[in-house]
């Protein structure tokens, strides 16, 4: 018997293809502002809150602006970003996301969204599945930003799901790390030799079945991921 009782996933490159509309996003402030941003340094900014996010890319281009250049950078940044996002439609779902929370419903698990962004709502309803998320805790709700594990555990709560009974699906470093401090299984979804810390990676979803997660999960198992 397993004792997986529910799926968190993050939006961002693991629902929905928008990782790429956010690095190109921040290339164009880099670019503005005279520096260059490798998609290596992007890996540094996913998952982590668009403030954050922009603390991190300052630190790369080697500047230090006030908090109202800060707030306006950020704003721009979240301007460009709307332009692509407005123009998503659900083919833009990755491959095996929509089938993979079907699964979840059939299987009897819950499904929550865990992500830093502040556009979720308008992104769920672009994509029309908001309905088979049982619970979203996004970027409006919570105060820390991944590595912390706020935004999983407040899922685990609204679910009324012990943390220890949630596996995470996470395209980022900073998720990953936020997974273990709540006491969650990991899947890292990308490249193994970033997402080294997470309990399994694959490539996306279409990899991934229920019936894994509910084996990867039996409690004899469990503590041999770790
Ligand atoms: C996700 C992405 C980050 C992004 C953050 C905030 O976690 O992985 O790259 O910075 O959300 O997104 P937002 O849509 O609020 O700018
Ligand atoms: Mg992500």
């Amino acid at each position: 018997m397993s004792g997986l009782e529910a799926c968190l996933f993050d939006l961002d490159g693991v629902i929905v293809d928008t990782a790429k509309y956010h690095f190109i996003a921040w290339r164009q402030i880099a670019d503005e502002l005279g520096f260059a941003f490798s998609e290596r340094d992007n890996e540094r900014l996913k998952g982590v809150s668009r403030q954050r996010s922009l603390d991190i890319l300052l630190e790369i281009g080697g500047l230090a602006l006030d908090e109202e250049s800060k707030a306006r950078l950020a704003e721009k940044k979240n301007g460009f970003y709307l332009d692509d996002i407005r123009k998503i439609t659900p083919a833009e779902i990755l491959p095996g996301a929509e089938g993979f929370l079907w699964e979840c419903k059939a299987a009897g698990l819950k499904t929550a969204l865990a992500t830093a962004s502040r556009n979720s709502a308008l992104i769920l309803d672009l994509l029309r599945i908001r309905s088979l998320f049982d619970v979203v805790v996004d970027g409006n709700k919570v105060k820390r930003t991944k590595p912390d594990p706020e935004v999983f555990l407040l899922c685990a709560k609204e679910l009324a799901v012990e943390p220890a009974r949630c596996v995470v699906f996470e395209d980022a470093e900073a998720g990953i790390e936020a997974a273990r401090s709540a006491g969650m299984i990991s899947v890292g979804i990308g490249d193994p030799a970033i997402l080294k810390r997470a309990n399994m990676v694959a490539p996306g979803l279409a990899s991934l079945t229920v019936e894994m997660m509910l084996a990867a999960f039996d409690p004899g198992k469990e503590r041999a991921t770790r």
